[in-house]
């Protein structure tokens, strides 16, 4: 017997079918709201309380702090896969064999050139530019390059228009670090692995041999793969609802960079750095800057803390820290800002501000101390995310597009003006 929701307004009923997922959450399906109601609608700013989709993507659970790509943990992942092997089973569904990881790997390197005609664009740009800017034209600007990357009706044009981008967008992640710090733009090498592969393109000094570190290869694998999806938040949303008016792969996953970049998503863990800078610089006093957190009339959030949807640890948070102190061991690297991220945590999470609010860090709050031990400067942290979070807006937009969601579209409460009547300029 499927579950009923009555809704019941001015002494009349309604009745809407509640929807089940496989992890039992529910939702009211209201599909048939405005047409069962004459037009009434729900308001729901933000969309806290909204699904905007089903999905077989991602699975989190913001109460326990639960996180699974297909199923499969993100501490199992974390721990076990690699970057590449994740975005195939994000993209694709399923765990890749041998032998299918071998052919996407290869069908990504024949890709990974990119038309000289791009550095003349990136060439307009300052050296100031922030690479988010840089990397969401650059990546609209593909589809000048790549114009069949647009209409994807087959799956075989999809698979190609996938593969193009997960293909040139490190390159293109490579030359906007490059051009910032005025080195000549590089070209990867095919032997190496994805994420090494990438690695040599920031970092290959004009002059000399690129040397692979493993531990570095490594520590930021696991960072790519805990950034790979994280179901409908803001960005993953924006590259949905472009996509839904059937606008091209690349230019939706421009979108997303664009919304990724905000302070409050993923420009935060730029935003986090710079904070505890700023409290080192100030004598490394984190009170103060709690106290600045609570003050209503203050606009300073505590960058890296709090969650949409986690109410509880944010599970890769809990992997970042730890994998911190392990790559800054590793590496022999001491940072002070770890020291002072480490006293804010403790005392946040003794402070009923934060306690009651159930604000705890989340992914944004200790990843940035990686890459900067990585050698990868704070402007780029943002970049790095969408790096990572490439391979979950694509599985996204092609779920979207596979079950042939209709365009988005949501309505409004109008709160303005009644109608009247024009009044002649000499009048007003
Ligand atoms: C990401 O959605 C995703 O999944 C995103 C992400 C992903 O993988 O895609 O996980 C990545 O974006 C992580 C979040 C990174 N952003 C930050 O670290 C910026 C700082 N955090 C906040 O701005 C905030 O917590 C948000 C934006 C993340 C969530 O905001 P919500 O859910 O809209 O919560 P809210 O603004 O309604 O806050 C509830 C209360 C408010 O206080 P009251 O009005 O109840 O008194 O908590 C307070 C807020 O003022 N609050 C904070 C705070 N975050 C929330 N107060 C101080 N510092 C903070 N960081």
């Amino acid at each position: 017997m499927s579950r009923i929701a009555t809704l019941e307004i001015d002494g009349k009923k309604y009745e809407f079918p509640i929807v089940e997922g496989t992890e039992n959450e529910i939702a009211i399906d209201i599909k048939s709201l405005r047409g069962s109601t004459g037009g009434i609608t729900t308001l729901d700013p933000g969309y806290k309380n909204t699904g905007s989709c089903e999905s077989a993507i991602t699975f989190l659970n913001g109460e326990k702090g639960v996180l699974r790509y297909r199923g499969y943990s993100i501490e199992e992942l974390a721990e076990k896969a690699n970057f590449l092997e994740v975005a195939y089973l994000l993209i694709f569904g399923e765990l890749p064999t041998r032998a299918q990881l071998d052919k996407f790997h290869s069908d990504i390197k024949a890709q990974s050139h990119v038309d000289e005609d791009v550095k003349k664009i990136l060439d307009g740009f300052p050296k100031s530019a922030h690479p988010m800017g840089v990397l969401s034209s650059l990546t609209s600007a593909l589809v000048a390059f790549n114009p069949s990357s647009v209409n994807v009706d087959s799956e075989e044009d999809m698979y190609n228009a996938i593969v193009r981008i997960l293909a040139k967008f490190p390159v293109l992640t490579a030359w906007a670090y490059r051009k910032r710090a005025g080195l000549p733009l590089d070209y990867g090498d095919d032997s190496l692995g994805y994420v090494d592969n990438f690695l040599k393109m920031m970092f290959k000094k004009p002059n000399g041999e690129y040397a692979s570190d493993k531990k570095v290869v490594d520590a930021l694998d696991k960072l790519l793969i805990l950034h790979a999806d994280h179901e409908q938040n803001c960005s993953t949303s924006t590259v949905r609802i472009v996509g839904s008016s059937h606008a091209g792969l690349f230019a939706s996953l421009s979108a997303g960079i664009n919304a990724l970049w905000g302070p409050l998503h993923g420009g935060a863990n730029q935003a986090v750095i710079e904070m505890l800078e700023a409290i080192k610089e100030d004598g490394g006093d984190t009170k103060k800057f709690m106290a600045k957190a609570k003050d209503k009339e203050d606009p300073f959030r505590l960058m890296g803390f709090g969650h949409r949807v986690y109410k509880n640890f944010d599970p890769r948070a809990k992997i970042i820290k730890k994998s911190a102190d392990e790559v800054l061991e590793s590496l022999g690297i001491q940072d002070e800002v770890l020291d002072i991220a480490k006293g804010l945590e403790r005392e946040a999470l003794e402070d009923s501000y934060f306690v009651d609010r159930k604000l705890y860090p989340n992914v944004d709050f200790y990843s940035g101390i990686i890459y900067r031990a990585l050698g990868i400067p704070v402007e780029m942290f943002t970049p790095m995310f969408a790096l990572g979070r490439l391979p979950g807006w694509i599985a996204q937009w092609r779920e979207m597009r596979l079950r042939k969601e209709p365009i988005g579209r949501p309505r409004q409460v109008y709160i303005g003006e009644t109608q009247r009547s024009f009044k002649p300029i000499e009048n007003r």
